[in-house]
């Protein structure tokens, strides 16, 4: 596949190379392709997909990532395909996106790549480095679930836990980069979204497209990922339409709300219950407000409260999710009764990631026993 990268913000083009993680105007960049027709799709996972996903070589890095069931229940009058996101090899989509990533900085041979991350992309990054042989530190915030630093470091990864607001993290990670690492950051690297476009094309083929989608959303990578599949989805005439995006923030971190709306207003908590999405200034919020407005979609605001009602919602019919990831099924709620929803359609709820990492923080912070 013949590719580049963009930037939609210039419009300047570049091709990939090792230390390239933004445009000279310091926006982030985006894969600029031409869609394959009418090849074959091959194998299960997300390398089923491989004629959509650019690689710059043949060979990947991968833990057998992608192909998550979906699994339909009857929720108010409304269908939702619960996209069991949590069965990933380390327990997150991420995984989605860290194989794609990893797998084209192996072949510009990267030795050394330095992440920032609320926990699940730098599992999933360490892991695939793992994987590569590549090696890799994450920077933390000291107080992300434990589970996961663990997890970080049994894959051999260098943890390095950071006190302080996200974007101090965020910054010790890119001073890295001025001595000589890689940045393998989910939030900038276009090729970790690629990866996660793969839930779009798998729900086309296991469901059909869906109605609507909700997604947490913290940088967000997530929610550009699955919009740009099913838009790809469509250009090939594997769906009709494109579902609308309901992007789902949690109180006190609500950059894509205030974009649209206006200033939600409610400081930040000391300690986020859902931590994967305390994400104050994401890169790509510019494009983030596009893709809601395009796929004619909303925002919705939950608080920590209504986050743990639908944490043991779940849990309580099976599924054991962490509390950013509960925050779909709460912000479910709050778009039926807004009418975002209607009785009939079909919703897409991915669930993004285990509860098996966050058992202690749950037990801690809302003394669940
Ligand atoms: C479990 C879970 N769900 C959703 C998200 C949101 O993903 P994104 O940062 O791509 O918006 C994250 C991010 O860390 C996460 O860990
Ligand atoms: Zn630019």
């Amino acid at each position: 596949m013949d590719f580049n990268l963009y930037c939609p913000s210039c419009g300047k083009r570049y091709k990939p190379v090792l230390n390239l993680w933004k445009c000279i105007c310091d926006s982030p960049l985006n894969v600029e392709k031409k869609l394959e027709r009418g090849g074959e799709l091959k194998g299960w996972g997300i390398w089923r997909y491989k004629l959509f996903i650019p690689l710059l070589a043949d060979d990947v890095v991968t833990l057998g990532e992608g192909g998550t069931p979906i699994v339909s229940r009857k929720i108010e009058g409304v269908e939702v395909l619960l996209k069991l996101e949590y069965m990933n090899p380390t327990g997150s989509f991420k995984d989605r996106g860290a194989s794609v990533m990893i797998s084209n900085l192996k072949a510009l041979n990267a030795e050394n790549v330095v992440i920032d991350s609320s926990g699940n992309a730098g599992v999933a990054v360490a892991a695939y480095c793992a994987a590569a042989g590549i090696s890799c530190r994450v920077y933390v915030p000291f107080n992300a679930p434990s589970a996961k630093k663990r997890q970080i470091l049994l894959h051999g990864a260098e943890l390095v836990e950071i006190p302080g607001p996200r974007g101090s993290i965020s910054k010790k990670a890119i001073e890295e980069v001025s001595r000589g690492a890689v940045y393998a950051s989910h939030m900038w690297n276009p090729f970790f979204i690629e990866g996660l476009k793969t839930i779009a094309y798998e729900c086309c083929e296991q469901t059909g497209a869906p109605d609507a989608v909700i997604l947490p959303v913290g940088s967000g990578g997530l929610l550009l990922g699955v919009y740009w599949g099913f838009r790809e989805a469509k250009e090939i005439g594997l769906i009709e339409d494109v579902p609308r995006l309901i992007a789902v923030q949690s109180v006190g971190f609500t950059p894509l709300y205030d974009a649209i709306y206006g200033p939600y207003g409610v400081e930040p908590p000391t300690e986020p219950f859902a931590d994967g999405i305390a994400i104050p200034n994401p890169p790509r919020l510019r494009q983030l407000v596009e893709v809601i407005r395009e796929s004619k979609g909303d925002v919705v605001v939950v608080d920590d409260r209504e986050t743990f009602d639908a944490l043991l919602r779940l849990a309580k019919t099976g599924f054991l999710v962490e509390p950013t990831s509960a925050t779909a099924l709460a912000a479910f709620q709050k778009a039926k009764e807004k009418g975002l929803l209607e009785t009939g359609e079909r919703t897409l709820l991915p669930l993004t990631g285990t509860g098996l990492k966050a058992l202690e923080k749950i037990v801690r912070i809302r003394g669940v026993d």
